[in-house]
């Protein structure tokens, strides 16, 4: 995200302040409204990676500059950008793409429907039970669909998810701070593991994508 970030904006012309915890006042105390306050003093823009989502929305109601979402717990926007760019690269056009989104309905499954519905996207989010998308965000990003044509299905099946589709998706079974509950994940997403058998109903061309780290 750092690297990313920081060669984007250098190559944009900006240049780059990189502050982490120890070089800012929060773990002393400051609040976040105060810090975006002085930041917005001093910059022209803000890219936050923190845990919380909230954490990012206070900062940015407080904050005078635009504020971008480096990845919550939430959602994962700019990781979701990028995806359709190399979509775009890959496939010629985003337009009548089919992605099957397999495993976790976490941040970059959020991140996921916004995006398909925005850009016309035909997805299939497969989740096991318990682990699906916020119905609110569904319900958002269907519809968006509705004035974009994009189609937008969660659904239980990750063999329905990939039939005939382009590109395929997945993420670690348990995000940052989930740790505690990785045994228990690896179970219950094993079914959900992208393996030879599953990526067989695929198109014979599709593409596999991981928004990393992968481990
Ligand atoms: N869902 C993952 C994405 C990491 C880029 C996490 O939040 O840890």
């Amino acid at each position: 995200t750092r690297v990313s970030f920081e060669v984007g904006m250098q190559q944009l012309g900006g240049r780059v302040l990189t502050l982490t915890t120890r070089d800012m006042q929060l773990s002393r105390g400051e609040t976040i409204a105060d810090t975006a306050r002085v930041l917005s003093r001093y910059v022209d823009g803000i890219m936050i990676r923190a845990y919380s989502h909230g954490t990012v929305e206070e900062l940015a109601d407080a904050a005078d500059v635009p504020v971008i979402n480096g990845l919550t717990d939430l959602y994962h926007p700019c990781q979701v950008m990028a995806d359709l760019l190399t979509i775009r690269e890959h496939k010629g056009g985003l337009a009548g793409v089919t992605v099957a989104y397999v495993g976790d309905g976490n941040n970059v499954a959020h991140s996921w429907l916004l995006g398909a519905a925005q850009f016309g996207l035909r997805l299939r989010v497969a989740c096991p039970a318990g682990y699906e998308p916020l119905p609110e965000i569904v319900a958002r990003a269907q519809s968006i669909a509705r004035q974009t044509g994009a189609e937008i299905t969660v659904l239980r099946d990750p063999v329905e998810a990939v039939m005939g589709a382009d590109v395929i998706y997945t993420d670690v079974w348990a995000s940052m701070g989930q740790e505690a509950e990785a045994d228990q994940r690896r179970r219950v997403f094993a079914p959900y593991q992208v393996n030879a058998r599953l990526v067989a109903h695929a198109a014979g061309d599709y593409i596999f994508m991981h928004c990393l780290p992968a481990h």
